[in-house]
């Protein structure tokens, strides 16, 4: 399985610029986002130490006011996250290490913030996010929700790059090409009817979830095919090995944030690791987006008194 702290960028490829979640195409965040960590940033005195858990590249200090005079720190899994967050937020203080094991003092911090993070180290992570708050400080985070926007989206997505592995819709089409460059008819009249069936169901993948790795494969393939009078045999052979690792990934990375997300039950023991770790006032609902039904988000809230 490909891990999260390898090859940062290319896991996160398609959560957007720098591996931010919430994006859209063009790699701006959800104006939902924005109105919620401004809010959270407004009031907070400059000087005030503040620390992104799980940060990736740097998606919520991208919502800081300009001239802030905060004390920025960032933690996260990957060192290369923390490299380009260092790039777009010269100064802030990067930590490479696990969520559940951040190397610093307890009450290190006035606030500490997490963005669809915290999560991916497991629940205790949120006992040792509690443990670095501050007498009179906050914890605030977005945590992904079980069966929430993102998370039956990543479901979707997730079925349709299994059905592609499953079906070995790739092999399907490598022998479709090989027996197309070696002009033997009836090579290509066998591949061809094993070809088909496998193709439909993958296009009945696209009918059920437009997005995702299953609709590139299937799309790009079949221009490709199309057109193969204009290309070498290795441009396409080379492209579907690509599309191989492609899919891969996406198997492994919604995977990984599947399991991340969390259920209602998740939430009564991470309620339980803050109030043990001193904190009160521990509020926890769901984050909603104009338009969408299905909760973006658990947004989970609390502070220790001083
Ligand atoms: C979905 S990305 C979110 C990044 C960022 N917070 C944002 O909102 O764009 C999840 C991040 O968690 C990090 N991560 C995964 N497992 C981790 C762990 N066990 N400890 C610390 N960070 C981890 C990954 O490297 C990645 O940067």
């Amino acid at each position: 399985m490909v891990r999260a702290e390898q090859g940062w960028s290319e896991y996160w490829e398609n959560e957007g610029a720098g591996g931010e979640v919430f994006v859209n195409a063009r790699g701006e965040k959800h104006p939902a986002l924005t109105e919620f960590w401004s809010g959270v940033f407004k009031s907070l005195p400059a000087g005030s130490r503040i620390i992104d858990i799980a940060s990736g590249a740097g998606s919520i200090y991208g919502h800081l006011p300009t001239n802030h005079g905060f004390a920025l720190s960032a933690a996260d899994i990957s060192a290369e996250a923390l490299v380009t967050l260092e790039s777009r937020i010269p100064g802030t203080t990067t930590i490479v290490c696990p969520a559940d094991r951040i190397p610093v003092d307890d009450a290190s911090f006035d606030l500490v913030v997490s963005q669809f993070g915290i999560e991916y180290a497991g629940r205790d992570a949120f006992a040792e996010a509690g443990r670095l708050v501050a007498p009179g400080g906050r914890l605030v985070v977005l945590a992904h929700v079980r069966g929430g926007y993102i998370d039956s989206r990543n479901k979707a997505q997730l079925e349709e790059a299994q059905l592609v592995a499953d079906l070995r819709f790739i092999d399907h089409c490598l022998e479709l090409i090989n027996a197309a460059y070696s002009g033997d008819a009836t090579g290509m009249q066998e591949a061809e009817a094993a070809f088909v069936p496998v193709a439909s169901e993958i296009d009945a993948g696209i009918g059920r979830c437009r997005q995702g790795v299953h609709t590139h494969l299937l799309v790009g393939f079949r221009q490709l095919f199309e057109r193969r009078n204009r290309y070498e045999k290795a441009d396409i052979t080379g492209w579907l090995e690509g599309m191989r690792g492609e899919v891969n990934r996406a198997v492994a990375r919604l995977s990984h944030m599947r399991t991340a997300a969390m259920s209602a039950e998740d939430i009564g023991v991470i309620r339980d690791h803050l109030e043990k770790a001193g904190l009160d006032e521990v509020a926890i609902d769901q984050f909603r987006t104009p338009g969408n039904a299905q909760a973006v988000a658990w947004r989970i809230m609390a502070s220790r008194p001083l």
